[in-house]
């Protein structure tokens, strides 16, 4: 099995950035982490970060036939993109939106996700832990071939 794990704008920053809100995992460590789990259920997993919409795009359109499942944060793209929900959308990779913090609960403005439509779970605010649920979560969602 194949997940490709997939991190928008400023997480590059985790540890430094809003720690009250973000917690003190720096981004390598939570990478280490997401790792270390794959490793021990057996999954290959590609981790990208990018601060650029259009990068977030292209590197979803290359998944197509690639993998398997897509763990995905898109940061604050969450609420503003249309073009990465038509790109999940395109490539029907299943695929689970998480979030760090829990976007329902902050501002008026991160209430919107665009991209929750062309996902089939969503995991939130539960910190570095969801990415590691939303790995279980496709482990267990995904038919094995
Ligand atoms: C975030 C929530 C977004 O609203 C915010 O713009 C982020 C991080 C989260 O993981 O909690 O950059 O996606």
């Amino acid at each position: 099995m194949k997940i490709l794990v997939l991190n928008g704008p400023n997480l590059n920053l985790l540890g430094l950035r809003e720690p009250a809100l973000y917690g003190h995992t720096d981004y390598a460590s939570l990478c280490a982490r997401l790792q270390a789990a794959a490793e021990e259920a057996g999954v290959s997993l590609t981790i990208r970060q990018s601060n650029h919409e259009g990068e977030l795009v292209d590197l979803i359109g290359a998944a197509y036939g690639q993998v398997d499942g897509i763990i995905f944060n898109p940061a604050a793209y969450t609420h503003t993109s249309i073009a990465l929900l038509d790109a999940l959308k395109a490539v029907a990779i299943p695929t689970v939106e998480v979030h760090l913090t829990d976007p329902d609960q902050r501002e008026d403005f991160r209430h919107t996700s665009y991209i929750r439509k062309a996902c089939c779970k969503t995991i939130k605010g539960r910190g570095v832990q969801g990415y590691l649920d939303a790995l279980d979560w496709l482990i267990h969602y995904l038919p094995t071939s």
